[in-house]
């Protein structure tokens, strides 16, 4: 069974699918693994050191494409996703609820796609958890653009020139990027506060050292996310944010709900109470953002605030999170590839009766299986 890792394409993607480790490991699973030429360039992971662990480097794309495996980051061109052949199989982060043209690409080739988002996050599928492997990398680095872009210390300091207070970090969303974000905070010495609508995570926040912002909101929505608020809660919620975000020196915020508009937690009035050299994090740029001032993917400085909303953060840190994604493909494949015995080859073996592998199948057989690609095509 030939499985092909695909150079990414999409801008400003550096991370790539499989790291030489799982290669190695998939290869003795008697796998063949294919690694297109320069895929692992933004992580600077040379071709060399895919060769070394057993994969074969190739330029040709028909022979990446033309794999009964392709694993990727993110979702590939719909014209590649037509070179699939039918029956085989498309891993990655294929935004199902977003990418209609994936989809759409998948189920015409009748490409069985399995997208590394919808995998459910049940317990037993805690090491295939994509969203949140990446949404650590980008909790931990959303902390560090704020240190760097704060004129001010994160620690308090007592020196002989005068005593200066910890920064106060407030985070707004509290899921696994927020609590990655609240723990980075603390260990570089700020005082800490998270604030969520699912009321479990209260106790999650006070067991990283921050305090939890109690607005008496409740919004627990399906499969442990969040519901979308109502306009009345929506207007309450804001009012009260703004009221408490001007005590801040820093604002994370992380807050989304799924297929839908990134929630506006930080109104433009909320940013004027701020005091200059503040600086919000909005890491919901891509659906949005979360303050009313965000220009995703930009830097603007608004009322003396500094408003930074980078896209694709686990971008950043290309290295660390293509090992841990790679690990999560790692483990999901194990659901999917039977090994090859007496130095056999291996193969496919798609059990649909599996929770995990018929949750995070989108399309197969020429069918659209997953409710809310299906539902986001309908709309299209
Ligand atoms: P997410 O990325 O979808 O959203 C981030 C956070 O924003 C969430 O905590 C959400 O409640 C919050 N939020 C949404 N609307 C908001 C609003 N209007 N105001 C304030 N906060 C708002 O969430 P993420 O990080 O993907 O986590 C979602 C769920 O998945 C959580 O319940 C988490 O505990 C669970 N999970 C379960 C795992 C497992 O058991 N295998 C693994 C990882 C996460």
């Amino acid at each position: 069974m030939r499985l092909a890792v695909a150079r990414e394409t999409a801008p400003g993607e550096t991370r790539v699918a499989l790291v030489p480790e799982v290669v190695r490991k998939l290869t003795a699973r008697g796998v063949t693994v294919l690694v297109e030429r320069g895929a692992g360039a933004g992580a600077l992971i040379p071709d060399d050191a895919y060769a070394e662990a057993g994969a074969t480097v190739t330029e040709d794309p028909a022979a990446i494409w033309g794999a009964e495996v392709v694993v990727t980051i993110a979702p590939p061109a719909p014209t590649d996703i037509a070179r699939m052949n039918a029956g085989a199989v498309l891993l990655g982060f294929l935004a199902p609820l977003s990418s209609t043209a994936t989809t759409a690409a998948a189920r015409d080739a009748q490409v069985t796609a399995f997208a590394m988002e919808a995998v459910p996050r049940i317990s037993r599928a805690q090491s295939m958890d994509a969203l949140s492997s990446q949404s650590n990398v980008a909790g931990y680095e959303s902390v560090i653009i704020a240190a760097e872009s704060l004129g001010r210390f994160f620690p308090m300091l007592m020196t002989a020139a005068g005593t200066i207070p910890p920064a106060k970090v407030l985070v707004l969303g509290a899921g696994v990027a927020g609590l990655q974000a609240l723990a980075t905070a603390r260990r570089l010495g700020a005082v800490t506060t998270g604030y969520d609508v699912r009321p479990e995570v209260a106790e999650q926040v006070q067991s990283l050292g921050a305090s939890f912002l109690d607005l008496g909101i409740e919004a627990a929505g399906e499969g442990g996310y969040a519901r979308e608020l109502t306009e009345q809660e929506r207007a309450a919620q804001q009012q009260a944010l703004t009221d408490a975000i001007k005590g801040f020196d820093v604002v994370i915020t992380t807050a989304l709900v799924p297929g839908r508009p990134a929630p506006k937690l930080v109104s433009a009035q909320a940013v004027e109470g701020m005091r200059a050299g503040s600086v919000i994090i909005d890491l919901a740029g891509e659906t949005g953002g979360n303050c009313e001032l965000t220009e995703p993917g930009e830097t603007v400085v608004r009322h003396g605030v500094t408003i930074r909303s980078p896209l694709n953060l686990p971008a950043h840190m290309a290295e660390h999170a293509s090992q841990l994604y790679a690990r999560n493909v790692q483990e999901l494949l194990g659901l999917l590839i039977s090994d090859g015995t007496d130095g056999g080859s291996a193969s496919l073996r798609l059990d649909f009766d599996d929770e995990i592998v018929a949750g995070a199948c989108v399309t197969r057989d020429g069918a659209v299986l997953h409710p809310g690609a299906k539902a986001a095509l309908g709309a299209a």
